[in-house]
């Protein structure tokens, strides 16, 4: 009996092994917790394809919007541990969110297995191109005298956008009407359109429309200008040194994913990283490609612990929450 049992745990080991090396046999779902077209979407869109080649499989993106970004975080956090649903997760999913949700249903130090981060993402201060200031220095003064008259857009509590406005707006004392969107996608096009004043976004989603001049950007909270915008000068040049910020976005899995599983789809990650044309399309935008170092997911391990703990205490202090 004993033997036998020995035997069957052998060949379900082994069936698992080639199950695990003939990975992936149908085509990966990559969530995308926001609506398309805004910066997780760009970056997902431009890393999957190129992933997509190498694992000889397709990636689709599926947009699971709500919630900051948390409702498509905590799906992808439930499936299935088999390399067929993997997530675009970034900064606030996987930094800001635990501070502000406090029934949040995943912990995103605990409950996934990270792959690597996919680009660096610039915060960019941007507003509607009529707005009455026209640089940092006239918006601080303009929103210490009007912030309460000011829309806000963002794209859920959570979100990058969120986090990185509510750190603006303590540092101003502002208090404006904070309007949420599904993504930044949505926010932006709004933006454009004028129905809403300013945001604070990852600068994937911006370059082309500043550009176009249907939307103006103030300032960029890197300690250097970005060479895809060159006349954006940083918050430091602009008056507003204490507000330096950066977000990121990184691939995860949920937790249980097989080591094997996770360095098939690390290795088709560091692939596009690498891949020239990938690079150029994300530097065109103002991504930041990571360093070989920090592409691992033992480094992607490492960054969600030091940005949860980075963030909590900022969110606490600036009184933001979810409610
Ligand atoms: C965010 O603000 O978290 C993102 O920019 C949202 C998005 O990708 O649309």
């Amino acid at each position: 009996m004993k033997k036998l049992l020995v035997s069957l745990a052998a060949a379900v080991g082994l069936a698992a092994g080639s199950a695990q090396a003939a990975y992936p046999e149908r085509p990966i779902t990559m969530i995308v917790p926001f609506a398309a077209g805004g910066p997780t979407d760009v970056v997902a869109r431009i890393v999957g394809e190129h992933m997509s080649k190498t694992l000889g499989q397709q990636i689709v993106v599926e947009n699971v919007a709500g919630a900051g970004g948390t409702t498509g975080i905590a799906r992808g956090a439930a499936a299935a541990p088999d390399g067929y649903t993997i997530m675009m997760g970034h900064m606030g999913t996987h930094g800001a969110a635990p501070a502000l949700y406090p029934n949040l249903k995943y912990d995103p130090t605990k409950d996934f297995a990270p792959v690597g981060l996919a680009a660096g993402t610039p915060i960019l201060i941007v507003t509607r191109k009529d707005f009455p200031a026209k640089d940092l220095k006239e918006f601080i003064a303009y929103m210490k005298a009007n912030s309460e008259k000011v829309n806000e857009a963002h794209a859920g509590v959570g979100s990058v956008s969120f986090t990185t406005c509510t750190l603006l707006n303590s540092l101003l004392g502002a208090k404006p009407s904070r309007v949420a969107y599904r993504g930044t996608g949505p926010a932006i096009n709004d933006l454009v359109g004028g129905q809403v004043d300013y945001a604070c976004d990852q600068i994937v989603n911006l370059v082309p429309q500043i550009q176009a001049g249907t939307i103006r950007a103030l300032s960029i909270a890197t300690p250097e200008r970005s060479p895809s915008l060159p006349n954006v000068p940083t918050t430091k040049e602009g008056g507003l040194p204490e507000y330096e910020v950066s977000a990121w976005n990184a691939v995860f899995a949920p937790k249980g994913t097989s080591p094997e599983i996770v360095a098939k789809l690390n290795d088709a990650l560091v692939k596009a990283l690498d891949d020239e044309n990938t690079r150029k399309r994300l530097l065109e935008l103002g991504g930041v490609i990571p360093d070989k170092a920090g592409r691992s997911p033992q480094a992607l391990q490492k960054l969600v612990e030091s940005e949860v703990a980075r963030w909590t205490p900022v969110l606490k202090a600036a009184g933001a929450t979810a409610n």
